[in-house]
C-alpha cells in the first residue's frame, strides 16, 4: 500500500483544501493550516468518549476510508467495530487496516438506499454516521426505517443539518443555499423530532456545532434512541 498504512493518510482531502473556515457564524482565517483537521480530531475524541464507551459493537455506516474507525479502535481496543459502506474500496481498506494494526474491526458492504436487514445487531450496539448521511438528500427513509427496526441502544448522527441554520443570518443563509445546491441531507432532523413527538424515539442531544468550512457547518450532531 502506497501510504505504508500511515493512518494520517486517511484525512479526507476536503478538510485541508480551503484556508478560510467558519466559526460561531463568522469567517475566520486560522494561522494553522491544520486547524480544521485538529479540531476534527478533538471533536471526534470528545464525541466517541462521551457517547460510545458503554456500547459494543459499534457500527459506522458510510465509513469511507476508516478515518473514524481507526480513532475508535485506538480508544476502545476491546470493542468490535464494523465499517459499512457501499464502496467496495472502503470495505477492502477497512479490512486491510484491521489486519495491519490488529484492530477488531471489519468492513462490510452496505447501501443506505437498500439496507441489509441480515446485518446482526446485538443488544448493546451503537450506530454512528459521520458526514455520510449528508449524501442522501431527502432519501433517508429506508435507512431510518432500518435503524428503527434494528433498535441499537444509541444512534449518533454527526452530519450537516439544514434545520439548524438561522437563515436571517447571512452566513447561515449562504450555508443553507450551498446545502440545498449540493442536495445534502434534508428533513432527517425534523423527521426525528416528529418521531419524538409521537413517542417512538427519544432525542438525548441535539447539538449545533458552530464550526465548519467556508461553505457550511459539517459537525453538528444528534444523539437518539428508539423507545
Ligand atoms: C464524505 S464520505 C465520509 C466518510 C467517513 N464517514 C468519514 O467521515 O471520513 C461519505 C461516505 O458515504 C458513502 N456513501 C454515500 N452514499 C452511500 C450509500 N447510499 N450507501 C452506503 N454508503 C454511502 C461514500 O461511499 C463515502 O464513503
Amino acid at each position: 500500500m502506497e501510504s505504508n498504512y500511515d493512518l494520517d493518510a486517511l484525512v479526507p482531502r476536503y478538510v485541508r483544501k480551503i484556508k478560510v473556515k467558519r466559526l460561531f457564524s463568522t469567517y475566520i482565517m486560522p494561522a494553522d493550516d491544520d486547524f480544521e483537521v485538529n479540531f476534527y480530531t478533538v471533536y471526534r475524541h470528545y464525541l466517541f468518549n462521551t457517547y460510545f464507551s458503554r456500547y459494543d459493537p459499534i457500527y459506522e455506516f458510510g465509513c469511507g476510508t476508516g478515518y473514524n474507525l481507526s480513532i475508535l479502535a485506538r480508544l476502545f481496543p476491546d470493542k468490535r467495530l464494523f465499517g459499512l459502506d457501499w464502496a467496495e474500496s472502503s470495505t477492502k481498506l477497512v479490512n486491510a487496516i484491521a489486519s495491519a494494526y490488529r484492530f477488531t474491526m471489519e468492513g462490510r458492504l452496505f447501501d443506505f438506499f437498500h439496507p441489509d436487514y441480515s446485518l446482526h445487531v446485538p443488544e448493546k450496539s451503537a450506530f454512528l454516521t459521520l458526514n455520510a448521511m449528508e449524501q442522501l438528500g431527502t432519501e433517508y427513509d429506508n435507512f431510518l426505517e432500518f435503524i428503527l427496526s434494528k433498535r441499537p441502544r444509541l444512534c449518533v448522527n454527526s452530519e450537516p443539518f439544514i434545520e439548524l441554520y438561522d437563515e436571517n443570518n447571512l452566513l447561515d443563509y449562504l450555508a443553507a443555499k450551498y446545502h440545498r445546491k449540493r442536495n445534502y441531507l434534508n428533513g432527517y432532523l425534523d423527521a426525528l423530532r416528529k418521531l419524538e413527538e409521537k413517542g417512538r424515539i427519544e432525542i438525548l442531544k441535539e447539538q449545533r456545532v458552530y464550526m465548519g468550512s467556508i461553505y457550511h457547518e459539517g459537525y453538528s450532531y444528534v444523539v437518539w434512541k428508539a423507545k
